[in-house]
């Protein structure tokens, strides 16, 4: 009896751990529970927890987890765009970036830009407000607080709850070999309803191993990366607001690329450009012929070292350096 109860507790205990392990095995996180959660944040006594600045805090955090967004999300070098520890991508580093194209971090940019200067990023970081636009975005309407990383003031999870891990509960555990939108773990970075082919390394590399956006001809649909910008800058993404063919009121996104004229020198389906990639109708196979403008062709998500968060330095006094991101799909503007 004794022995059965025992097997009985082994077995149930090893189909425990086989369930965890298939579930982790397929998932975005890996390693112990305890690289990320404390179960009562408190080892011999002392706290656990560690706030935004990596120091130990007696508050614990949501979830039971030892570090908040920007703590998991945080380096404090200039080369470190994954987390040895926990393995999380980087999104801030406090001294810079040194990886990446032209070393600027990874896809979305880095949020130290918009620590010295508020024109170069979404102001997420405490402390780090827009001295100009405050909190609202131009195009849209202002948010009832200040942007954060997620949350009904934020770009990533259900963008329903105000408590950012409650947004994205879940996500970090949910196996993302799927990217249908139908859940924040199944959405493109965590970007509920978005879709697209996400880079096993956030761009870490360059132009030839990247990510493949979404998107779309025309304003509707609500999987295209464009369309997670407009859900707070509606007015450069509309029709209305954009207009439907040229002459254009403003850029065009959500546009198929001519491939006549000027624009038929840049096939982004041979010689993708970081420096002014594309989105896809369709991510699974791009083609020439199906390649539209989009926001990130223009932008960084989080921000960039240049003004308005631009992929390049369009206020450069060296002229070709301002024109150089432009120049990509207009190659007979000069
Ligand atoms: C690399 C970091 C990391 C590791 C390792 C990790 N977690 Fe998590 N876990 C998170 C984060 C971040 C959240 C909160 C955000 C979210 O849910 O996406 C979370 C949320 C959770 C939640 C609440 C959301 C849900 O899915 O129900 C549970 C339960 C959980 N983790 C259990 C575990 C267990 C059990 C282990 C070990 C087998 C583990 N975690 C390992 C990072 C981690
Ligand atoms: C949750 C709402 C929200 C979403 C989604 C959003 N933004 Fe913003 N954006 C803001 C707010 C608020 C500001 C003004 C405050 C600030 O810059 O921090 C802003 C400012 C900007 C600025 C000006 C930055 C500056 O410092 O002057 C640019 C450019 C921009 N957003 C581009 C984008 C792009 C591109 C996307 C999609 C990848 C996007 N935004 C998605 C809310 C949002
Ligand atoms: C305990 C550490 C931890 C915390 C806290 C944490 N993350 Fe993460 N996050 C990770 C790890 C690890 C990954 C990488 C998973 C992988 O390998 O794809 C990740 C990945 C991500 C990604 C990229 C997903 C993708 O598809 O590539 C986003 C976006 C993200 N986290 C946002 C957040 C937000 C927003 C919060 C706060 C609400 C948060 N994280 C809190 C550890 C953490
Ligand atoms: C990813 C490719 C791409 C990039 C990068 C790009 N454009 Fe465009 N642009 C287009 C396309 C496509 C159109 C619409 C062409 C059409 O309707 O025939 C357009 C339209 C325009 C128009 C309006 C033309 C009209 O007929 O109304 C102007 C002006 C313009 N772009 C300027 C710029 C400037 C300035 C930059 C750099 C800051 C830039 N573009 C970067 C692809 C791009
Ligand atoms: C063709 C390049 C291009 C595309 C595509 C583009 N932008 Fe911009 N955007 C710029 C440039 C350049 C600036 C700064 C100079 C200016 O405003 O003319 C800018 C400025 C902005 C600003 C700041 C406006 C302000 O009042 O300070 C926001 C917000 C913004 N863009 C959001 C978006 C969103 C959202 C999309 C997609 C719907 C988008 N942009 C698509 C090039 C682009």
């Amino acid at each position: 009896m004794k022995f059965l109860i025992k097997a009985c507790i082994s077995c149930s205990l090893s189909f425990f751990v086989v369930l965890i392990s298939f579930v982790i095995g397929h998932t975005s996180v890996t390693g112990v529970c305890s690289n990320c959660h404390t179960m009562h944040n408190s080892q011999n006594g002392a706290a656990v927890a560690k706030d935004d600045s990596g120091s130990v805090t007696s508050t614990p955090h949501d979830a039971l987890l030892i570090y908040s967004c920007l703590g998991c999300h945080t380096a404090t070098s200039n080369t470190t765009w994954k987390d040895p520890f926990t393995k999380a991508p980087i999104i801030l580093n406090t001294v810079g970036t040194n990886y990446g194209y032209n070393n600027e971090g990874l896809s979305a940019g880095n949020f130290y830009n918009v620590v010295s200067s508020d024109n170069t990023g979404h102001n997420v970081l405490a402390g780090n407000d827009d001295g100009t636009l405050g909190n609202t975005p131009p195009g849209g309407s202002a948010l009832g607080t200040k942007i954060q990383c997620a949350g009904t003031a934020g770009c990533h999870g259900n963008r329903t709850e105000s408590n950012q891990i409650t947004d994205l509960k879940g996500a970090h555990h949910t196996v993302d070999t799927t990217i249908d939108g139908n859940t924040v773990g199944r959405s493109y970075r965590f970007l509920k309803g978005i879709t697209g082919i996400e880079d096993d390394d956030w761009e870490q590399e360059t132009a030839t191993n990247h990510n493949w956006y979404k998107g779309a001809i025309g304003d509707s649909d609500p999987s295209t990366i464009s369309y997670l910008c407009a859900e707070c800058h509606g007015n450069f993404h509309s029709q209305s607001g954009i207009g439907t063919q040229s002459p254009w009121f403003r850029h065009p996104t959500d546009i198929l690329l001519p491939q006549t004229g000027e624009y038929s020198v840049y096939d982004p389906a041979s010689g993708y450009s970081v420096k002014a990639p594309v989105a896809w109708t369709d991510p699974a196979s791009p083609t020439r012929a199906t390649a539209v403008v989009m926001c990130l062709s223009c932008h960084r998500a989080h921000a960039s070292p240049y003004f308005k968060m631009v992929r390049w330095d369009i206020k450069s006094g060296t002229l070709s350096t301002a024109l150089s991101g432009c120049n990509v799909c207009h190659t007979s503007k000069n």
